[in-house]
C-alpha cells in the first residue's frame, strides 16, 4: 500500500496493518478537529471583529451545544481507548504454540537465546509466518524492544519476564532499536531481526553448541546444589519440582500462585516472597550467584521436568521451598 509513498516503514508483521489503521484513525480525528478549530477561529475573528461589534454581550449557556461537545469527544476517545487496548492485549498475549525466544537487554546490547541453546548478540533470527513469542528481561535498566516494520515496541524490564509476540510475514532484515533512553550508549543499542524461510532457518539453527537451554539449566542446577533439596520424588527438604510448571501452589501466607516463569524467577532471586506452605524457610537467595542468562536456563530446566510416573501432582510443590 505504501510502496509509492514511503512515509511509513514496511508492514512486515501480522499486526502491522492493524496498528496502522488505528494510527490513521488518530491522525484523521486530530487533523479534522485541528482544521475545524482553526478555521472557526479565523472566521470568528473576522466576523466579530471589534470595528463591527464594539459591545460584547453575555451568553448564558446552550445545553444542546454543551452536550454535543461533551458527548462527541467522549465517544471518540472511548473508541480510541477500546481499539488501542484491544490491540495492546493482542500483542501481549502470545498464541499457545508460538516459538519461544529469550531476549535479555543490557547496557547496551541485546542478547538472544534460543531454546536449543543458540545464542546471538544484537541479532534475532526467526522463521517467516510463524508466531514468535519473546520472553524478555533486562539485566539492568528499562530498555524497549522496537522493530518499526513489525509495529512492535515493548518495554523490557529488570527483574521481570515479559511476554509479547509477533508473526513476521515477509522474509528480510529489519532494524531493531532500543526505544527507551537507557544511558550514554542508548543510541548504539541497535541490531537486526532476520526473517528467514523455514528451511533456511532450520539450517541456521543447527549451529547451536553448548546444548539446549534446559540442558545448561540442568548443569547449573547441579552446580548450585539445588538438587540436594529438590529431589525428583517428595523425599527432599524442598518441594519436588517435577511437573510443577503451570500448577497452582499454596504459599505459607495463604496466597495461591500459578507457577509461571516469573514465579520461578522470584523463587530463585527472592525466596522470601514465595515461601511455599508446608516447607521450612531454608531456601537461600541466589540472586547474586546467578545472572539473567543462568536464571532463564534454570527456568527452562524446571519447565522441562515432567511429573514422575506414580507420583501425585504434588499440590504443595513449589520450587525452592520454604
Ligand atoms: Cu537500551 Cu536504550
Amino acid at each position: 500500500m505504501w510502496q509509492t509513498l514511503p512515509l511509513f516503514p514496511q508492514q512486515a508483521s501480522s499486526v502491522a496493518a492493524q496498528v496502522d489503521q488505528l494510527y490513521f484513525f488518530l491522525v484523521t480525528v486530530a487533523a479534522f478537529f485541528s482544521t475545524g478549530i482553526f478555521l472557526t477561529i479565523f472566521y470568528f475573528a473576522i466576523r466579530y471583529r471589534r470595528s463591527r461589534h464594539p459591545q460584547a454581550h453575555e451568553v448564558e449557556g446552550a445545553l444542546p451545544l454543551e452536550l454535543a461537545w461533551t458527548l462527541i469527544p467522549l465517544g471518540l476517545t472511548m473508541v480510541m481507548f477500546v481499539w488501542g487496548a484491544s490491540l495492546f492485549f493482542a500483542e501481549n498475549q502470545p498464541p499457545r504454540d508460538s516459538l519461544k525466544v529469550y531476549v535479555v537487554g543490557k547496557q547496551w546490547m541485546w542478547k538472544v537465546e534460543h531454546m536449543d541453546g543458540t545464542r546471538e548478540i544484537n541479532e534475532l533470527h526467526v522463521p517467516v509466518n510463524r508466531d514468535i513469542e519473546l520472553i524478555t528481561v533486562s539485566q539492568d535498566v528499562i530498555h524497549s524492544f522496537f522493530v518499526p516494520e513489525f509495529r512492535i515496541k515493548q518495554d523490557v524490564l529488570p527483574g521481570r519476564y515479559r511476554h509479547f509476540w509477533f508473526r513476521p510475514t515477509r522474509v528480510g532484515t529489519y532494524h531493531l532499536f532500543c526505544a527507551e533512553y537507557c544511558g550514554t550508549q542508548h543510541s548504539h543499542m541497535t541490531g537486526q531481526v532476520v526473517v528467514m524461510e523455514p528451511a533456511a532457518y532450520e539450517q541456521w539453527l543447527g549451529g547451536g553448541t553448548g546444548g539446549s537451554l534446559s540442558a545448561s539449566g540442568e548443569r547449573l542446577f547441579q552446580q548450585l546444589g539445588c538438587a540436594t533439596c529438590h529431589k525428583a520424588d517428595a523425599s527432599g527438604r524442598g518441594p519436588s519440582l517435577a511437573g510443577l510448571f503451570g500448577q497452582t501452589v499454596k504459599m505459607a501466607d495463604g496466597r495461591a500462585l500459578v507457577v509461571d516463569e516469573n514465579y520461578l524467577r522470584t523463587c530463585i532471586t527472592n525466596p522470601d516472597a514465595t515461601r511455599v506452605a508446608g516447607f521450612p524457610a531454608i531456601m537461600p537467595n541466589f540472586s547474586t550467584q546467578v545472572g539473567e542468562e543462568g536464571l532463564l536456563q534454570l527456568v527452562e530446566y524446571i519447565k522441562s521436568l515432567k511429573q514422575q510416573p506414580g507420583q501425585p501432582a504434588a499440590p504443595a510443590a513449589g520450587p525452592k521451598g520454604q
